[in-house]
């Protein structure tokens, strides 16, 4: 149940970051701007709650300076901020996966072209940097140039991830531990900097800060397992992106490792590697046989519980420490 808490935090977000992207709102490039107010789902066919996305880094970083004792008010740029980088990334990702859909409209590649798409990605990324510097007059200089490192350091994490991700769909076989060096930094580095922010900017010290940075980390990881989980078995209605792309793409996901190493029927089809797009249902079939939904289901929640535990550590405070454990716990086992 969303609480009127979490309401006014997210309708604020939303708030800041039309400020933040209407810095390119002028004549000359009025279509530059339609293609990020139009990824950011605000403008356009079918624009709206689902084309904005869930707001979950954002969201993070806010109810972790509050519930470090903090006033999330003023940390509502650095969260604007991870959320242009996180639709930065998307908008990259999409034209690296040859992804046509995402929050359930064709993505912004695919009806302005590549090259421009890449344009707005960076427009998307600068536009967060800007955002940072919103922070000037609220806090002391050394806090807001360490939440800047915290944020570059997680971007550059997040571009490692990628590379290895990209990377991997030329090799045959990854070994599980590389997997989860590739999703820490291509996902979890960003919630992890959400919380570290967020706490530092409510006024964690070093320990406790540490604390919310492991939070974040774990639950990025339970957050792309769910991910991988929902790339092949999920409900395209609800997740508004393709179940074939993953499979497609020969993603090494945590699904195909399992089942690369069931060394079954589904094995041989990956291995034989001449599967279309009509083969991806039975290939999702073949894997569910194979027991493999359930021990990567299993791996989710063994990461959840490690994000809740650290969580517990933090003993974060009031509506909004309520609030985070609510996030953790709706992760496990979300369809969207
Ligand atoms: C999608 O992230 C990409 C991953 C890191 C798994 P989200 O599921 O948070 O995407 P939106 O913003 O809600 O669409
Ligand atoms: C998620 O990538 C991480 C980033 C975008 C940096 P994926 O490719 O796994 O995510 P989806 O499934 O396209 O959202
Ligand atoms: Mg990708
Ligand atoms: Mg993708």
């Amino acid at each position: 149940m969303m609480t009127i808490f979490s309401k006014t935090l997210l309708s604020a977000i939303e708030s800041e970051l039309k400020r933040q992207v209407a810095r390119l709102d002028e004549p000359h490039t009025a279509d530059y701007h339609e293609m990020l107010t139009y990824h950011m789902g605000w403008t356009g066919e079918g624009a709206g709650r689902k084309a904005r996305g869930k707001r979950i880094r954002p969201f993070l970083l806010l109810l972790s300076a509050a519930a470090s004792g903090g006033d999330w008010e003023k940390a509502l740029p650095a969260a604007a901020a991870v959320e242009l980088i996180h639709n930065f990334s998307l908008l990259h990702d999409d034209i690296q996966d040859k992804s046509e859909t995402r929050r359930g409209r064709p993505t912004v590649w695919t009806r302005w072209g590549i090259a421009q798409a890449i344009n707005a990605g960076d427009g998307l990324f600068i536009s967060a940097n800007l955002s940072m510097t919103g922070l000037k007059g609220s806090y002391p200089a050394e806090v807001i140039l360490k939440v800047a490192r915290i944020l570059q350091e997680n971007c550059l994490n997040l571009t490692r991830g990628q590379h290895l991700d990209i990377a991997y769909e030329k090799r045959p076989e990854i070994a599980i531990g590389d997997y989860w060096q590739m999703i820490a930094w291509k996902t979890a580095a960003l919630l992890s900097a959400a919380a570290e922010m967020g706490s530092l900017l409510g006024g964690a010290d070093e320990k406790l800060s540490f604390t919310y940075r492991e939070f974040g980390h774990y639950l990025g990881l339970a957050f792309q397992v769910q991910d991988d989980i929902l790339g092949i078995w999920g409900d395209e209605a609800q997740t508004g992106k393709s179940t074939a792309s993953d499979l497609l793409e020969k993603k090494k996901s945590l699904p195909v490792l399992y089942g690369l190493a069931k060394n079954g029927k589904f094995a041989e089809m990956w291995r034989e590697g001449t599967f279309k797009e009509e083969d991806i249902p039975e290939m999702g079939k073949l894997l569910e046989i194979d027991g493999t939904r359930l021990v990567v289901q299993e791996q989710a929640d063994r990461m959840t519980d490690l994000a809740l535990n650290a969580l517990r550590t933090a003993n974060p405070l009031g509506e909004a420490g309520d609030a985070l454990f609510e996030l953790a716990e709706g992760l496990l086992g979300r369809e969207a």
